[in-house]
C-alpha cells in the first residue's frame, strides 16, 4: 500500500511515496480505500515545518488532510457507515490523506450524495468547512451583507463566493486578471482585480472583508469596514488572536481569525448543495500518487484557480 510521507522537514525533495501496511480500523473507526485527494496550502506548511508547533516533529509523518474513496473496513462498533458507502473523509492535522488506505474516525467522514463525484468531492471538505464557519460563524453573513471577498478564485474563496451568494449577500471578489471571469462565473456581482486596482482603496464601505488568503494586514483593512464591519482572515497567529481579543472589547470594528472546526453536518449541507448544483468544484489540475510532491509544489505557487486534486484510484468513480 502506498502512501506519501517525509522523514524531515524541507522542500519538494523530502516528500516521499514509500509502502505502509494496511490499517485496522479501530472500535469507531473505518479504513476507506481512497480515489482522490485534495491539496491544500496546508500540505506545503506542514512539509516545510511551519506548522511543527501544532504537528510536532516525530516523523515518519504522512501528509494530506482530505480525500475521497470508499469504506472497505468498519470497526465493530461504527453504525452511521458501512462497506461499500462512498465518503468524503478529513484527517485534519494528523494528515495522511495521500495513502491508498486511510484509517480515520467515522465522526470525520461523510456520505457523498449520488450526483456528487468522488474527484469533486475530494477537494470539498477543508475548504468548503472553512469558506462556510468563516462567513457564517465569524463573519455574520446574511441577506444584503456587503462582502468582500479576497482570495476569491482560491479553493476557500471559491466556496465562499458561491456560499455567499446562497446566503443572497453582496459579494466583491478580488483576484488577478486571469480570474476575473472565473470569480464572476462562481456569481460575485463585482470583481477587482488587484493588478489594477488596489482593494484596500476602494471607496465602497463593507459588513465583511473575508480575506480568504492573508494578502493584506489589519491596518489597511479597517478602513474598508462599515462601522460594525467585520474583518476575518485564516492566519490564526498570536497577533491575530491579540486583536482578536482587543477588537472584541474595544472597537465597534471587529478583527477575527479562525481555527477551521470538524463539523459533519455543516459538511453534509455542503454535500447536499453540490448535488442539487448550488456549488460546484472547479479542478484546475490533476496528479497522479506518484506526482504528489509536484501537486504541494504547485500550490505552494499560489496560483491555485479552484483546487487542485491527486488522483489515486479513481477505479470506483
Ligand atoms: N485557519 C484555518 O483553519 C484554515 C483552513 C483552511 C485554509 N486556511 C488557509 O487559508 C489560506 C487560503 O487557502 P486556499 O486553499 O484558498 O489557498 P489557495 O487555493 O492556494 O489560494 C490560491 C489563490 O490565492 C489567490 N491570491 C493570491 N494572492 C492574492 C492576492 N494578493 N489577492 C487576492 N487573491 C490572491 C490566487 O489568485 P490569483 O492567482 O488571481 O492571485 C489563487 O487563486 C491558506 O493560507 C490556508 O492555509 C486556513
Amino acid at each position: 500500500m502506498k502512501k506519501a510521507e517525509i522523514n524531515r522537514f524541507g522542500g519538494y525533495e523530502v516528500v516521499e511515496l514509500v509502502e505502509g501496511s494496511f490499517p485496522t480500523p479501530g472500535e469507531k473507526e473505518v479504513v476507506v480505500k481512497v480515489s482522490y485527494a485534495g491539496v491544500n496550502p496546508l500540505d506545503w506548511k506542514v512539509r516545510s515545518g511551519m506548522m511543527k508547533m501544532v504537528t510536532g516533529s516525530k516523523f515518519p509523518m504522512g501528509l494530506g488532510s482530505e480525500a475521497s474513496g470508499v469504506v472497505s473496513e468498519v470497526g465493530n462498533k461504527v453504525d452511521r457507515l458501512k462497506s461499500g458507502d462512498r465518503v468524503v473523509l478529513t484527517t485534519g492535522l494528523k494528515g495522511g490523506a495521500y495513502s491508498e488506505f486511510v484509517k480515520v474516525s467515522e465522526a470525520n467522514c461523510c456520505k457523498i450524495p449520488s450526483a456528487v463525484s468522488l474527484k469533486d468531492a475530494a477537494g470539498s471538505y477543508i475548504c468548503g468547512i472553512t469558506a462556510l464557519q468563516c462567513l457564517t460563524e465569524k463573519g455574520k453573513v446574511g441577506e444584503g451583507s456587503q462582502v468582500l471577498l479576497i482570495g476569491a478564485s482560491g479553493g476557500v474563496g471559491s466556496f465562499a463566493v458561491q456560499i455567499a451568494n446562497l446566503l443572497r449577500a453582496e459579494v466583491t471578489g478580488v483576484c488577478s486578471t486571469p480570474n476575473v471571469d472565473y470569480v464572476k462565473s462562481l456569481g460575485a456581482q463585482k470583481v477587482v482585480d488587484y493588478t489594477v486596482e488596489n482593494p484596500t482603496e476602494l471607496k465602497e464601505r463593507f459588513d465583511l472583508v473575508f480575506d480568504a488568503v492573508n494578502a493584506h494586514s489589519w491596518k489597511t483593512i479597517k478602513p474598508l469596514l462599515k462601522p460594525k464591519g467585520i474583518y476575518v482572515n485564516t492566519m490564526p497567529d498570536p497577533v491575530m488572536f491579540l486583536r482578536q481579543a482587543l477588537t472584541s472589547v474595544f472597537s465597534s470594528k471587529k478583527c477575527k481569525t479562525y481555527i477551521l472546526r470538524l463539523d459533519r453536518e455543516q459538511m453534509s449541507w455542503l454535500l447536499d448543495k453540490m448535488d442539487s448544483g448550488e456549488i460546484r468544484v472547479t479542478i484546475s489540475k490533476t496528479f497522479p500518487l506518484e506526482q504528489v510532491a509536484n501537486a504541494i509544489s504547485e500550490n505552494e505557487i499560489g496560483r491555485t484557480r479552484g483546487k487542485i486534486i491527486v488522483e489515486i484510484d479513481p477505479s470506483s468513480n
